[in-house]
């Protein structure tokens, strides 16, 4: 197992577009919660024996945590797990949250790595997502971050939003590249189910762009990060040279992890489990030693189809070596390659099949392509 993900389920507001885990309700069983999610970490233990290289508080809002509860789950994991020496510490902190003192006692505690979610710098959009900070805060936490002495910071934004001009992204990305930050995760806004956002988009009130204007807003993506010295190794992800987030390599390199804490999901060749997405529920069965995850074992088919996906949306693609060792090419999935390889949307490098810079725009339709039904 090479990484470790804790799931903070907690979050102070709702953003109108988010379908992640989390309760906006959690001051009653907050305690109880992090001794749960404690108890499983060490309930996990002989589940990796090889030193764990990157530890990632991911949510929800971890950054809602207080010093206390960050170190007892932190320790935890330190107590019982084999920790590389380089071991990348990640803590997602919302804007709100990022003050002098708490910057300070994260460092304290060994956080290594902010991953800082800004989503737009356009006060307008922060109204409506229902974001809990202001535009004025978005940039200062950067500066403070950066003055504070972290030396790994990335920042989560958004493109795609209803009635984001290329000019308003454009400033947005000069604001990214000119700040001291390592890391940038851009997603394109997706219209989840059961969320205030759909509701508002199917009563016509917010308007999604048209795929061309979310395709020029993605070319600008990557051009000014890699303009101003950003390597993108995943199709959102960007990073400086050596600034790789470890945590989210393994993940697209098919190595495995840990996940705990409610709705987590774990990963190990041929396997997954996914846990329970209900605190109160994931709470009662840790409490009582019930089970709280189902699981699944995957086919060659499986783990074909999720080698695509994953590979082809990263710089490194599918290597093939893994391609031969589940039995290689067919007939027909050969023409297929060889008609992409034509076309310029697939190169071959470095021992892989790698997607061209286009060709990450089609990423996932292309490995949908190559996936198998038996
Ligand atoms: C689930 S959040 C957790 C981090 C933190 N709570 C925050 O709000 O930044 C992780 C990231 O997912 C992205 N995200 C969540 N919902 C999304 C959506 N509907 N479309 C695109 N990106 C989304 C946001 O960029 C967000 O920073
Ligand atoms: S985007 Fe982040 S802060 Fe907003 S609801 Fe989702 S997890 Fe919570």
């Amino acid at each position: 197992m090479g990484g470790f993900y804790v799931h903070i389920p907690f979050c102070a507001k709702k953003c109108s577009y988010c379908d992640f885990h989390f309760s906006t309700h959690f001051d009653s069983y907050r305690e109880e919660m992090v001794a749960g999610i404690a108890k499983e970490i060490i309930s996990r233990k002989g589940e990796s024996s090889a030193p764990l290289l990157s530890i990632y508080f991911g949510g929800g809002t971890p950054s809602l945590l207080t010093i206390k509860e960050l170190a007892f789950l932190l320790n935890t994991i330190k107590q019982n797990y084999s920790i590389n020496s380089c071991v990348e510490i990640t803590l997602e902190a919302n804007p709100e949250d990022i003050s002098f003192e708490s910057l300070y006692q994260w460092q304290e505690l060994g956080i290594n790595r902010l991953s800082v979610g800004l989503q737009s710098f356009k006060p307008s959009d922060l109204d409506w997502m229902n974001r809990g900070h202001s535009a004025g805060q978005t940039i200062e936490c950067l500066e403070s971050a950066s003055a504070s002495g972290f030396k790994d910071i990335s920042v989560d934004i958004m493109y795609g939003l209803p009635g984001l001009t290329i000019k308003d992204w454009g400033s947005h990305l000069e604001r990214v590249v000119s700040s001291n930050i390592t890391h940038v995760s851009a997603y394109c806004l997706t219209v989840e189910k059961g969320t205030k956002l759909e509701r508002e988009v199917k009563k016509g009130r917010r308007v999604i762009p048209e795929d061309l204007v979310i395709e020029q807003q993605y070319k600008l993506l990557v051009s000014k990060l890699k303009s101003a010295g950003f390597e993108q190794y995943e199709v959102s992800n960007f990073a400086r040279k050596n600034k790789y987030s470890k945590h989210n390599s393994a993940y697209w390199k098919g190595v495995g992890y840990i996940g705990v804490g409610p709705s987590a999901h774990s990963f190990s060749l041929g396997y997954r489990r996914w846990n329970v997405s209900n605190n109160k529920t994931y709470i009662k069965k840790i409490e009582e030693d019930i089970r709280f995850h189902e699981e699944e074992f995957l086919c060659d088919k499986d783990v074909w189809n999720e080698l695509f996906l994953t590979g082809f949306r990263t710089r490194w693609g599918v290597s093939k070596k893994s391609i031969e060792a589940l039995g290689g090419f067919s007939t027909n999935e050969k023409k297929l390659l060889n008609n992409y390889l034509s076309e310029g949307k697939i190169k071959k490098e470095r021992g892989s099949l790698c997607l061209t810079g286009d060709g990450f725009l089609f990423a996932d339709g292309i490995a949908q392509d190559f996936f198998r039904t038996s």
